[in-house]
């Protein structure tokens, strides 16, 4: 599978994709709020694959619980899929526990599942449904 992104918990997007562009160069592409998800975020240009960054909207949302539990970092890998089902199939066929198997709408408006860090070596783990995958 193809890397489509690795995205950051960060308390403050802005400042985290200031220093990602003065450190490495990454331009942004994109900063958006994902207001049913509680997250703001903003997306930097890596070349062959994304870097977001997630700010929670409040504390009580996904990564605003996630930073409470520990220290701003990685938050999760995202391959890009051609079928999205079919893949869902193939990995609970494997054993996989999943965080959503039934597909929902990403940040980009594309249909996204996550597996669970328990089945995937500790790392949260998203798939998004792309047709160029
Ligand atoms: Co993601």
């Amino acid at each position: 599978m193809k890397l489509d992104h690795v995205n950051i918990a960060t308390p403050d997007a802005d400042a985290t994709a200031a220093l990602f562009a003065k450190l490495f160069g990454l331009p942004v592409v994109k900063r958006t709020t994902v207001p049913d998800q509680g997250v703001k975020v903003v997306k930097l240009d890596a070349g062959n694959a994304i870097v977001e960054l997630t700010e929670p909207t409040g504390p009580d949302t996904p990564v605003g619980r996630f930073l409470a539990k520990g220290k701003p970092g990685l938050h999760h890998l995202c391959f890009a899929v051609k079928d999205i089902r079919g893949e869902v199939a193939r990995l609970k066929k494997e054993g996989v526990e999943f965080v959503n198997e039934e597909p929902k709408l990403g940040a980009a408006g594309l249909p996204i599942v996550f597996l669970h860090p328990r089945s995937c070596g500790g790392v949260l783990v998203e798939l998004v449904e792309r047709a160029d995958a």
